[in-house]
């Protein structure tokens, strides 16, 4: 986010003495992007956050994609995925190319440990559940529709409300996720235009400084790609003062929350393309909100889409809520992924049927990548196989 923003104390200047009770200096520490030429924060901490007590390979999991079959239309059902374990543990990973990889998760537990993303931003779209997104940065309560954004390095861990069922979209990109730059005036503002602004981006908003001492451990996770999958490789880092022992901040980088419900559609006389419900961009993939809205009013409109060729990029679609169960053999929580080199558009019957109709009230996330996805054994455990040949009357 390019908006400033800061929480708890800080010094009048930046890089000057800034002490602690006892005389001490706090110790400050600068998390930025691009080499000191991005967004960036100042943050203030009690303890230096280099001062590693133990560092263990923790795991280093071979991911592996299906052998290549045909190149088709494929619906993933992920609504009964088992639930367990904490919010990272209990990612199952779909779809991956170099540039983003896409999980679903159910978390039931707590983290106990912390983590960080070395190369990439991601975002965590909360289909179902309420909690608490903990960092450096502060306390962040989440709730359904939430896009809860971290950018590459934030320290975190994800904390369920007790006895509310988690369901959760993972998008981890290899790169830095933003807003449209099309939506942003030369200065970084958000536009008149654009369909969300600073006003729905909510920062996190209760600073908590832990000084507790004992044995507290961080995960950092990496990535190494190879020819046909990759692997993950998680390094724990143990410290013996806490990690969130930080007093105040200031800057652009943290992580936020966006709820897909303050994302205001665009709508027009006639069918508008799927540009116009883009929330996101990173490179080689943009995230797309589609929302309850009215559809088109011209007289002899159509509301429903055309057929298309996406020849440019692997089009994915989260089904979240609405009217969609009226697609053939979609459901909550099902996965579709057009890829490209073949067209696709609306089942039989829909394109006539739309003629009339006022309004949709879906909710649905999309990912359109512009590199192929591959899909792992879990997503093809997933599949249902005759979505390939929905189409047919
Ligand atoms: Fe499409």
């Amino acid at each position: 986010m390019t908006h400033y923003y800061k929480l708890g104390n800080i010094p009048h200047k930046r890089h000057t003495q800034f002490r602690q009770p006892d005389g001490s200096l706090y110790h400050e520490e600068l998390m930025g992007m691009r080499g000191f030429s991005g967004i960036q924060s100042l943050l203030y901490h009690v303890h230096p956050p280099t001062q590693i007590q133990k560092i263990l390979l923790r795991t280093t999991v071979g991911i592996t994609f299906e052998e290549s079959g045909v190149l088709c239309h494929r619906h993933l059902r992920t609504a009964t995925i088992k639930p367990g374990r904490d919010a990272v543990e209990a990612r199952m990973l779909l779809l991956s190319n170099a540039d983003v990889s896409i999980s679903v998760a159910r978390p039931t537990e707590a983290m106990s440990y912390w983590y960080r993303l070395a190369h990439g931003d991601e975002v965590i779209f909360i289909h179902e559940g309420a909690g608490t997104l903990e960092s450096q940065y502060g306390n962040l309560r989440y709730r359904p529709g939430d896009y809860l954004v971290i950018p590459t390095g934030v320290l975190w861990r994800i904390i369920p409300d007790i006895n509310i069922e988690q369901r959760m979209l993972v998008i981890e990109a290899n790169a830095h996720i933003e807003p449209p730059a099309r939506y942003l005036n030369r200065y970084g503002q958000f536009l008149e235009h654009a369909p969300y602004n600073e006003r729905d981006i909510r920062p996190p908003d209760e600073l908590v400084t832990h000084d507790e001492v004992g044995e507290f451990e961080v995960r950092v996770k990496e990535r190494e790609y190879q020819r046909n999958g990759f692997s993950e490789r998680i390094t724990s880092y143990f410290y013996n003062h806490h990690p969130l022992d930080v007093v105040g901040w200031d800057g652009c980088l943290y992580p936020f929350a966006f709820n897909i419900e303050d994302f205001e559609p665009v709508t027009g006389r006639i069918h508008q393309p799927p540009p116009v419900h883009q929330t996101f961009e990173a490179p080689g993939f943009v995230l797309c909100s589609f929302v309850p809205r009215l559809f088109d009013y011209h007289p002899q409109a159509i509301p429903a889409p055309y057929n298309h060729s996406n020849v440019d990029s692997d089009e994915v679609i989260y089904y979240a809520a609405g009217n969609f169960m009226s697609r053939k053999g979609i459901e909550r929580a099902s996965m579709t992924i057009h890829p490209s080199g073949i067209p696709h558009g609306p089942h039989p019957g829909m394109y006539e049927g739309s003629i009339g109709k006022q309004q949709t009230d879906e909710l649905a996330v999309m990912i359109d990548t512009f590199r192929p996805l591959r899909f792992t054994n879990h997503a093809v455990q997933l599949e249902d196989k005759d979505y390939v040949y929905s189409w047919l009357t």
